[in-house]
């Protein structure tokens, strides 16, 4: 079987063809999905019923499954799989959480652009969300969530530029992200457990040989240089890769099932009516290793 697919942006972002993924398929059908997804690093599947559990198995099928950081929290969680993230505004009792609640200040540092995870010593590879409720729009933003090119945005980076960032690595520290959005009040032991990690600032796709800016919100510096170079370097490219071209924004429906590859995108979430529920559940495939371990 291949699945056949229609671009929705030049190169980067792709509707595939009606597949029920809560079928049992074949190891063909997952190999023309992972085929899509090299090509297109931001795959949409529409109209998806999939509950938590067929997300899970479906997404196992291309690798092991992270269990994040909220999941890894002691404490009632309001879904039962740990593999499948929360990506709501609500608590346990599926109530929308007050403005001040501390998970939803947490959470909001999702509205900066980043890759997932890329605080973490082995990051994590495809993010599979699906949207199961959705917000009435806002005069800030309906909940979309934007991927922008990070192969295109390194493409059209001056052969200079491109010599010199090539070898770089960047401190990659969840306490940095968040800080920006002003949540600096982490459950006790999280900074322990959490420390920073450092990633290559360029990447290589294994399959394709195309290479990619690494940049994330948790990115805060680069190795090596004073703080202020490499915040400010950080600020240029960022600035550079979030330029209109680069970017797709994704309008939800209910159904949708969105797989993107983190290596090769980042990715961030816009405003909504933060007085209704929003609710996406996500499942996350780990890497094999660092990206330090990578070819160049
Ligand atoms: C994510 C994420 C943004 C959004 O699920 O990793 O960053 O729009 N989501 O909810
Ligand atoms: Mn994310």
């Amino acid at each position: 079987m291949s699945i056949k697919t229609q671009e929705l942006h030049p190169g980067f972002v792709a509707e595939a063809s009606f597949t029920d993924l809560s079928a049992a398929l074949n190891e063909d059908a997952i190999t023309s999905i992972q085929a899509a997804i090299d090509a297109y690093p931001v795959l949409v599947f529409r109209n998806q019923c999939l509950t938590d559990a067929q997300l899970r198995d479906f997404a196992a099928r291309f690798g092991p499954l992270e269990i994040g950081r909220s999941a890894a929290r002691p404490g009632r969680r309001r879904l039962a799989i740990p593999q499948i993230g929360d990506i709501s505004n609500l608590d346990e009792d599926n109530a929308v959480r007050a403005l001040d609640d501390r998970r939803r200040l947490d959470s909001m540092g999702n509205r900066l652009w980043h890759t997932d995870a890329s605080y973490m010593p082995v990051p994590v590879v495809l993010g599979l969300l699906h949207a199961v409720t959705l917000p009435p729009p806002s005069p800030f933003g309906n909940g979309e969530t934007e991927f922008a090119d990070m192969r295109a945005a390194y493409d059209d980076l001056p052969q200079e530029t491109k010599d010199a960032v090539d070898p770089l690595t960047a401190e990659h520290d969840v306490f940095w992200s968040r800080g920006q959005v002003g949540f600096t009040e982490f459950p006790s032991g999280e900074r322990e457990q959490y420390p920073p990690s450092r990633q290559r600032l360029v990447r290589r796709h294994p399959v394709t040989g195309r290479k990619s800016l690494y940049l994330s919100a948790h990115a805060s510096h680069i190795t090596g240089w004073p703080v202020a170079d490499g915040r400010l370097l950080l600020f240029d490219l960022n600035t550079h890769a979030t330029q209109r071209q680069f970017v797709y924004r994704h309008t939800w429906r209910v159904g949708d099932l969105v797989i993107w590859d983190n290596r090769w995108t980042m990715h961030r979430g816009r405003p909504h009516d933060e007085s209704k529920p929003r609710d996406l559940r996500r499942a996350t495939t780990l890497d094999t290793g660092s990206s330090l371990e990578e070819a160049t």
